[in-house]
């Protein structure tokens, strides 16, 4: 079969498993190893991977320290925003900072940056400059996203057009370059690469509805995140604007109400939600998320190779915005 994802991850699995943390001090270095061992998905990786597949019939190993390069990156940047967040929980384990403390989280954020930059040296010397323009644009707007995301939980004038251009930064752009890099990695054409980018991209912003969706609405079981937390932050989710935007006067005032309050959390949630659920909010974030689904599948029906060599990248997408995880 050309397309063994199941032997790309146990690669991807073991390179995450084979970096060699030195014991001490251990409270830089455990911290790190407690992140890696959680797993989580591990779908950027893996899209570096198809990405170098789909370009290139040659052995894809090559791109494995890339690969493991943009999930190091994603690990430090979970770490920073569980902080951020002010989450308690992360892969259905206590966060970074709740089990240590926030000093040890940002240090063993911070290295698990500088480990992704070590990977990445060991990228082929001639596409390193294309590889590292695409990943420090990406992790640039990263912050700008993580950012933005904070300043938008005490906007009051944030509109949804701000939030999915917040989303694009901090979410999408990831999930755009593990793609392009395996891209570059696999001898695609510019204009490839950058339609393998644009799929990303929109693949992300569904990617972020989903996860907004399931903040509210998933199974914390599966999820393994606080449910209610984007709530009690005041996150300017697609949620919380939507509503906002269909509600009448009187529930908005409610909703500005309930931001100002922290002093009940469970009943915020709850109350939050039902307004959710009277004003159909569900649905539209789910229409919404098709249609950033058939905006990537645009793109990716652009790159000019066999259409069965795409599924696979297709299919990973479809999983990803219905997941529940
Ligand atoms: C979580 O990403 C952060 C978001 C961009 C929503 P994932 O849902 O991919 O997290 P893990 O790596 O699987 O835990
Ligand atoms: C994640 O946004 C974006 C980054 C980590 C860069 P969220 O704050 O929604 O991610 P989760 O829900 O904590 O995983
Ligand atoms: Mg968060
Ligand atoms: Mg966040
Ligand atoms: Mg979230």
């Amino acid at each position: 079969m050309a397309y063994d994802t199941s032997k790309w991850q146990q690669h991807i699995n073991q390179g995450l498993a084979d970096l060699d943390l030195p014991p001490v001090p251990a409270t830089l270095y455990e911290p790190i190893r407690y992140m890696l061992a959680l797993g989580g998905k591990r779908i950027r990786p893996l899209l570096t991977l198809m990405a170098a597949d789909l370009f290139s019939i040659s052995d894809i190993r090559h791109a494995i320290p890339a690969a493991l390069a943009v999930e190091l990156f994603h690990n430090f940047s979970l770490v920073h925003d569980d902080i951020m967040d002010e989450a308690p929980l992360r892969r259905g384990k206590p966060t970074v900072h709740k089990k240590w403390n926030a000093n040890v989280a940002i240090l063993s954020g911070d290295n698990l940056l500088i480990m992704a930059y070590g990977q990445l040296a060991k990228c082929p010397s001639d596409k390193l400059p294309s590889i590292l323009e695409t990943f420090n644009a990406m992790a640039t707007h990263v912050c700008e996203g993580q950012q933005l995301d904070m300043d938008f939980e005490r906007s009051p004038t944030v509109g949804i057009n701000d939030y999915l251009h917040m989303i694009q930064l901090k979410t999408s752009v990831l999930l755009g370059a593990a793609l392009k890099i395996g891209a570059v990695l696999g001898n695609a054409s510019d204009v490839d690469a950058q339609y393998l980018y644009d799929f990303g991209v929109n693949v992300g912003i569904a990617f972020q509805l989903q996860d907004d969706l399931l903040d509210v609405y998933g199974d914390p079981e599966q999820f393994g995140k606080q449910r209610g937390g984007d709530i009690l932050a005041n996150k300017k989710t697609y949620l919380l604007l939507k509503a906002l935007e269909t509600a009448d006067t009187e529930t908005v005032s409610e909703l500005h109400d309930w931001m100002k309050r922290s002093d009940q959390p469970q009943i915020k949630i709850n109350r939050v939600t039902a307004i959710y659920n009277s004003l159909g909010i569900q649905q539209a974030t789910e229409t919404m998320k098709r249609f950033y689904a058939t905006q990537a599948y645009a793109a990716l029906d652009r790159i000019p190779c066999e259409k069965s060599r795409k599924l696979p990248l297709q299919t990973m997408a479809q999983h990803l915005l219905n997941r529940s995880n």
